[in-house]
């Protein structure tokens, strides 16, 4: 079932598809792409990350050959010194680039990048790094082309460590304020990874996929949501949130497991979140007023335009555990 499923839903011209392929081809397409340890576009061939030495503060770019990280170069690099990564670039055309988060509302002083060499993992074979965040730490881009604003439509997932989170605020990838102050509800939407408890929260212990929607982390549209389980044991995640014109999904589950994604909410949004103000920043890391007291790794992401559909939540996580993550 699942890999004649899987056959019917991917385009049949690349050789190897990546998520914002079948994204694209499903109608609602890319416009962010970031990723430490692969393309996300069969057609991609450009720069991953950047890093920085702190011997000389010079900087080398990490680029994808047979579509997977080549970190030779940044080993060599790097080599008797310290490298932080400065920016992930996207992957689409759009040049919405992450870059080390500047002076926000609740942190006030700009954000650490990771340690370029703290975490090393294999993916399809390769040896690649991960952006392992160890608290004031994070990324943004204030100024982008192409997300999500006002009460528009988007989807996003991400690929995070199962084992790697806190309760700090906020352990976020996606939609924020331009300005990294707290405009209030509505003003973001953005995927958490952690066990926070301060606003709303799933079954059991946690950790929790949650959505940032601003002034609060929402398991569900209520304080305690019994269907969002905690995903427990997984050493790779892929964590989604759909952000509808009028409610929200959240999915996630094992990312080396083809049955592993599950439907954690769909449904209305908590009281006062609708109609969305979303403004259309992406960060990483952090929360949308730069809050940066939490931990997680980040392995690849996507923001889109549209609500995606269930088949194709399915198909871009099937891609996922076929990159191999672990392996
Ligand atoms: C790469 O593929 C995407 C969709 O799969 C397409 O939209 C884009 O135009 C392609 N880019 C190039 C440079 O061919
Ligand atoms: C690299 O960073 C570590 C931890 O901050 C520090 O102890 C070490 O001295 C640094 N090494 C170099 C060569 O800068």
């Amino acid at each position: 079932m699942m890999a004649a499923f899987i056959l019917s839903a991917l385009p049949a011209a690349p050789p190897s598809p990546g998520p914002c392929d079948i994204y694209a081809s499903a109608g609602t397409p890319c416009v962010a792409a970031h990723s430490m340890t692969r393309s996300l576009f069969a057609n991609y061939s450009g720069p991953l990350y950047l890093v920085q030495r702190s011997s000389d503060l010079a900087s080398d770019v990490v680029v994808v050959k047979e579509g997977l990280a080549a970190v030779a170069s940044q080993d060599a690099f790097c080599a008797g010194t310290n490298c932080t990564v400065t920016r992930i670039f996207d992957q689409t055309e759009r040049g919405n680039h992450l870059n080390r988060a500047p002076w926000g509302g609740a942190s006030k002083h700009s954000e650490r990048g990771v340690n370029a060499a703290r975490h090393k993992l294999s993916v399809g074979g390769r040896t690649v790094y991960g952006a392992y965040f160890e608290g004031g730490m994070g990324y943004r881009c204030d100024s982008t082309w192409g997300v999500a604003t006002g009460n528009e439509p988007e989807t996003m997932y991400m690929v995070t460590a199962g084992r790697h989170y806190n309760g700090g605020c906020c352990f976020d990838y996606g939609n924020a304020e331009i300005d990294a102050l707290d405009h209030g509800k509505g003003t973001m939407e953005a995927i958490y990874w952690g066990d926070s408890k301060g606003w709303s929260r799933g079954a059991g212990d946690g950790p929790w996929v949650m959505a940032d929607i601003e002034n609060g982390l929402w398991a569900g549209k209520d304080k305690v949501e019994a269907s969002n389980t905690p995903i427990t044991g997984a050493e790779f995640v892929t964590a989604m949130v759909k952000g509808g014109s009028n409610g929200f999904a959240l999915l996630g589950g094992d990312a080396t497991r083809s049955d592993g994604l599950k439907k954690l909410y769909e449904g209305p949004r908590p009281p006062k979140y609708q109609p969305m103000k979303k403004q259309g920043a992406i960060i990483l890391g952090i929360g949308g007023d730069s809050s940066d007291w939490a931990v997680g790794t980040f392995y690849e992401g996507v923001v889109t335009a549209g609500y995606a559909s269930d088949a194709t939540d399915k198909a871009v996580h099937a891609n996922i555990v076929a990159a191999g993550y672990g392996r």
